[in-house]
């Protein structure tokens, strides 16, 4: 190697440095920026159509749900500290956001009575499977009351079959079927 060319590798070297350095940089202000993102939290704690206004839940079950659910299911999630930490929070959010719009506990007795008697039979699907609660939510040893036992699915499972019980016994077959959706 010539001194000309051992010049231009030591450039190219200096170079590169210099990019990965703004790289990192332009890294440590975008996390810093985010920190400030304005976020709307689930505390509204609004229960006028909770599903306990109009089904029985027991003391046992409500606590259950409580642990387990509630966070993801309600108008009101509890916050762990490392919720103020973006982009935790963020994936926190959605998973609030997306849960709450397929089931929430705190507006049940608004749908209408089919989808509140599917909405029980998913429950029971969804304990029976393992699928709910998220199993990221007791990653780390983290909400580890909300891990279920068996004994604990049970207790869910058979309080929403006797809550699909009692509307099967209360409204005419009809009127808890599932009407196909319409196309738009
Ligand atoms: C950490 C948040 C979180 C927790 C805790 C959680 N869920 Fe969910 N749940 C979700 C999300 C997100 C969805 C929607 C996406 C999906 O189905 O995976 C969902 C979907 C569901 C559905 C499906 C509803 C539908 O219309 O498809 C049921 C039923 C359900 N959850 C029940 C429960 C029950 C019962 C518990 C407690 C034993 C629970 N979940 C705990 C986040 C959560």
């Amino acid at each position: 190697m010539n001194s000309k060319q051992l010049i231009n590798t030591l450039h190219t070297h200096k170079t590169l440095l210099i990019m990965k350095n703004k790289i990192i940089v332009g890294l440590i202000v975008v996390l810093i920026a985010i920190q400030f993102v304005p976020t709307e939290k689930n505390l509204s704690n609004d229960n006028t159509y909770a599903i306990e206004t109009k089904y029985e839940v027991p003391a046992d079950v409500k606590v259950l749900l409580e642990n387990a659910c509630n966070d993801c299911h309600s108008n009101k999630s509890t916050y762990p500290w490392y919720s103020n930490v973006q982009p935790v929070g963020f994936w926190l959010d959605h998973h609030v956001n997306d849960g709450k719009k397929h089931l929430n506990f705190a507006t049940f007795t608004k749908l209408p009575i089919a989808v509140q008697n599917h909405k029980l039979e998913e429950t029971i699907e969804q304990v029976e499977s393992g699928e709910m609660p998220m199993p990221s939510y007791t990653y780390f040893g983290l909400h580890s009351n909300a891990k279920l036992s068996d004994a604990d699915r049970a207790k869910i499972i058979n309080w929403a079959k006797s809550q699909m019980a009692m509307l099967k016994a209360s409204y005419p077959a009809d009127s808890l079927k599932m009407k196909p959706r319409k196309k738009s």
